[in-house]
């Protein structure tokens, strides 16, 4: 008998449902690049409603509708300021450089939540001298990922994005989970936004979609970012097809997002009751569950690869004892419940003193 896999890699492992498939069938679709695509254009008023912004341009990824919002505040030879776990900063294939000739700052903040706050952005802003880079563009990412899946308190995000525009600088939201954190957090997405200048939101995570993300900000910046979209090859024709399973997801697929967070306490509560296992529940916000094992246990690498023999997958991410569990749309509670039985398992039958490695970090 085939053992089933239970993913917790990644909320990006998400498959279409039934339902979503059907509205991806039906979907009305023209051509996208001439702003003729019905379904296109529907889930872009959509999101301009949902974040009151004057306008939104639909991308093929969150890597991409990040980079266009980079390019659409900066000039080559600015500079962003960003958390030095940000995904703009480590996992974007160096875009900001290659694609808009920007610079990134990465900043330390010694809470390593993943957050920015003005104690962290204090006297990061260069000085008017043609010797240095233009300080142009602050980026924050809600919820952070390797940050530990959480979300900014909204008082935060004010803060920040006030002290960001008095110093003359715009604010990009990473928000490729920004529903997670607006479920979390009990504020709308409109709350986000006007504090900042541009959000990017992707649909392939926890909202299940095939794939597809949104960029919203004002016209101005939605104009320079269909240009980007275009010179990064992401302007496309009939993406209506997958348009109408954004369109599916922000209807039906949202407020769900807080059984995925309900199934991460469960699972790191469960968690924290392992030998070998080191997790503070508390820290858990969203559907993100960041835990540390003992060296004992081996490698992060080597304890997941372990895990995924048996049947569940982990993702071994921030450092050499680090493991990344993701809770979703395709696992349910009886899933978390027999992969904390795995994980058990997997700690257990390890031999005592088994010699750590010093791979990673990743
Ligand atoms: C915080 C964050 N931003 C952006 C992205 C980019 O999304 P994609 O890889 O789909 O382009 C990811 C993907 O994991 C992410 O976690």
């Amino acid at each position: 008998m085939t053992q089933e896999l239970i993913d917790l890699f990644s909320d990006t492992v998400t498959r279409p449902t039934a339902a979503m498939r059907e509205a991806i069938a039906n979907a009305e679709v023209g051509d996208d690049m001439s702003g003729r695509d019905p379904t296109v254009n529907r889930l872009e008023a959509l999101a301009m409603e949902l974040f009151n912004k004057e306008a939104a341009v639909f991308a093929c990824s969150g890597t991409q509708s990040n980079q266009m919002g980079v390019r659409s505040h900066c000039q080559p030879g600015d500079e962003l300021l960003i958390n030095e776990t940000g995904h703009i900063a480590n996992w974007e294939a160096g875009g900001p450089a290659i694609l808009s000739g920007v610079s990134v700052r990465t900043l330390h903040n010694p809470r390593g939540d993943g957050m920015l706050d003005i104690d962290d952005l204090e006297g990061k802003i260069r000085a008017d001298d043609q010797h240095l880079c233009r300080t142009r563009l602050l980026c924050i990412e809600n919820t952070t990922n390797a940050g530990g899946g959480r979300a900014y308190p909204l008082e935060q995000i004010a803060r920040v994005g006030e002290w960001a525009h008095s110093n003359g600088l715009k604010v990009h939201v990473d928000g490729a989970r920004l529903f997670n954190a607006t479920v979390a957090r009990g504020y709308s997405p409109a709350d986000v936004a006007m504090h900042v200048d541009t959000i990017s939101v992707c649909f392939s995570k926890g909202l299940g979609c095939p794939m597809g993300s949104i960029l919203v900000g004002s016209a101005e910046e939605i104009r320079s970012a269909r240009r980007s979209r275009k010179l990064f090859g992401g302007a496309l024709r009939q993406a209506g097809i997958v348009a109408a399973a954004a369109v599916y997801a922000l209807q039906h697929h949202v407020e769900r997002l807080a059984d995925d967070h309900a199934n991460a306490w469960f699972l790191a509560e469960r968690l924290a009751e392992i030998d070998g296992i080191t997790i503070d529940p508390d820290n858990v916000q969203t559907n993100l569950v960041f835990f540390d094992i003992d060296p004992r246990l081996g490698s992060s690498t080597q304890f997941a690869t372990r895990t995924a023999e048996n049947g569940v997958r982990l993702c071994p991410i921030g450092g050499a004892q680090r493991i990344r569990a993701c809770t979703h749309l395709d696992v349910d509670r009886e899933q978390i419940a027999r992969a904390v039985e795995i994980i058990a398992e997997c700690a257990a039958s390890i031999p005592v003193g088994a010699v750590a490695s010093t791979e990673g970090p990743y």
